[in-house]
């Protein structure tokens, strides 16, 4: 309705929920006090200039940060509204119903068949296999360059494929979320658009988290923009830490942010 004033998202609506969160490396703080509910069922993309933090906010969500000796956090991570760095929680669990495409394609060297087959089954997946790989390769859109050749090496695949290939192998846990992390910056143009039509299928079925330096990429796949800024520390080091600067729907962020820098940002005068 016209005029009227939005309602607040609902807790239903939110799938991450990040509530004071600070992130240091050592004595250093890398990212502070960052506040930022993730909608469920949309694409939602970080951005900001290189050493902001955006890569440390997106491990800190499936925890994989726990496996940079000397890498902490404090403040609180909620999924579906539960803390996921309560003692009690199993990171690894976490990392199931939470994955992660990286910035450079890494399939196992396995066949194309066994980088689909081979988490699946260590997740005690007990349905049909065959079915699992061919169902993960289609809905990563790579089903069809790999059909007639699953015994061969995931590596032999070209860089863009090996990329779906990696997608295939998330969405085969299948997760309720999906962290990726720049994951077209290694990818030819034709591949990064593949990829980005990839994520547009996806997003029916999952949440997307995506970090991308490319802003037109953020303004074609996602939903909601996060905008990311660093600043010096007060302790005269040189040292920068991160912050969250304005978090909204993309085409506000792109096309009437509230912040100035995001303007500085978006129109390239730093970055
Ligand atoms: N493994 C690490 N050990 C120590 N410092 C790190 C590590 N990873 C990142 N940092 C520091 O944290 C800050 C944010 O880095 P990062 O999250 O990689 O930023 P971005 O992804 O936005 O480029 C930088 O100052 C970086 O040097
Ligand atoms: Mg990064």
């Amino acid at each position: 309705m016209k005029g009227s004033s939005q309602t607040k998202q609902s807790d239903r609506e939110i799938t991450i929920s990040l509530q004071n969160v600070t992130i240091s490396y050592g004595n250093s703080e890398a990212v502070r006090n960052i506040y930022c509910d993730i909608p469920r069922g949309k694409v939602t993309a970080l951005i900001g200039p290189s050493g902001c933090g955006k890569s440390t906010i997106l491990r800190s969500l499936n925890r994989m940060n726990d496996l940079i000796q000397g890498c902490s956090l404090t403040g609180r991570v909620l999924f579906e509204g539960a803390d996921i760095y309560d003692p009690k929680v199993d990171p690894v669990e976490v990392r199931r119903r939470i994955g992660m495409v990286f910035q450079q394609p890494n399939p196992f060297p396995k066949s194309i068949y066994e980088n689909i087959a081979f988490g699946a089954r260590i997740n005690g997946y007990t349905g049909n296999l065959d079915e699992l790989v061919e169902t993960s390769l289609k809905k990563a859109a790579v089903w069809d360059e790999c059909k007639d050749k699953l015994n061969e090496s995931g590596c032999s695949l070209s860089g863009g494929q090996q990329q779906r290939l990696c997608i295939a192998r998330t969405i085969a846990i299948q997760p309720d979320v999906i962290l990726m992390d720049e994951p077209c910056s290694a990818l030819d143009p034709i591949s990064t658009l593949k990829i980005e039509e990839t994520m547009h299928e996806l997003k029916k079925n999952f949440t997307i988290i995506i970090v991308t330096h490319n802003m037109q990429q953020a303004l074609r796949v996602s939903d909601m923009t996060a905008f990311y800024n660093a600043e010096k520390l007060e302790t005269g080091s040189g040292g920068k830490v991160g912050y969250l600067v304005e978090f909204n729907k993309t085409d506000k962020i792109f096309n009437s942010p509230t912040q100035k820098a995001t303007q500085d940002y978006i129109s390239g005068k730093f970055g």
